[in-house]
């Protein structure tokens, strides 16, 4: 792909895993921080997994700056201000919520109501320049972060902006195992953030790792 991939919050183990199967896929990564040197740090322990892949860390501010399609991987909590920060560093850049809101009750997860109906409407509020797009909310970190494995599960990718979306489409699908599925505008994120707590709910039933595969298309 064209262009430079970067991840706020990188230094989660979310946007650990996307990092290193990016550049697993040859892409170039730079993972972001609130400090330099946890992104650093996260990017050298990533590099032996990826020996020939490019991956390194800074602060999240120069992620902004300096790369071309952004993940926003923090916490629901955290975003608004983490956002509201890089607003015009990531003005006119495709950014991609991987954020679901989620709350736990004695184990159990449920998903958190956002006024603006999910987290990357939130974003695309508090983002009016970018170009966001909703992607890889049901994917798991675990699996992510074990390159030995294939991660069997459909992405379902959802934006109002068509090219945006063919772009972060493509790179889900430079992950072995992953097919990316248009979900339609971002009014639909909402529904696929929801998921992220029944996976959950369903793992912790069945001691098991669930993914999603839609079926008939
Ligand atoms: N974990 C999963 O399996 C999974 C699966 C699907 C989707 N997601 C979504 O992906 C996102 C990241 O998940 P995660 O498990 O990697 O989260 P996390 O470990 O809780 O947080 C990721 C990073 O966000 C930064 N951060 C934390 N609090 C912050 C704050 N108040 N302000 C600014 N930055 C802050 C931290 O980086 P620094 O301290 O280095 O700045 C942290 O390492 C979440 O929104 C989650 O819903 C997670």
């Amino acid at each position: 792909m064209a262009g430079v991939i970067g991840i706020i919050g990188g230094t989660g183990p979310e946007g650990k895993g996307l990092a290193l199967r990016f550049a697993l896929a040859g892409e170039r990564v730079v993972i972001g921080s609130r400090e330099e040197a946890r992104a650093r740090e996260a990017a050298a322990s990533l590099a032996s997994l990826a020996p020939h892949g490019s991956i390194r860390g800074t602060t999240n501010i120069d992620v902004a700056l300096e790369t071309d399609i952004i993940v926003i991987s923090v916490p629901y909590e955290a975003q608004k201000d983490i956002l509201h920060a890089l607003k015009d560093a990531l003005a006119g850049k495709v950014v991609v919520c991987v954020v679901a809101p989620l709350v736990f009750v004695k184990g159990w997860a449920s998903a958190v109501s956002v006024p603006e109906g999910s987290a990357a409407k939130e974003e695309q509020a508090l983002l009016p320049r970018s170009r966001i797009v909703a992607a890889f909310q049901n994917v798991s970190a675990r699996d992510l972060l074990d390159p030995a494995r294939s991660v069997e599960a459909d992405v379902i990718v959802c934006s109002d902006d068509v090219d945006a979306k063919k772009q972060v489409m493509a790179l889900a699908q430079r992950i072995p195992g992953v097919r990316g599925v248009d979900g339609g505008g971002l009014d639909n994120a909402r529904y696929v953030e929801d998921l992220t707590a029944l996976l959950l709910n369903i793992n912790r039933i069945y001691k098991a790792h669930s993914s999603i595969k839609i079926v008939g298309i």
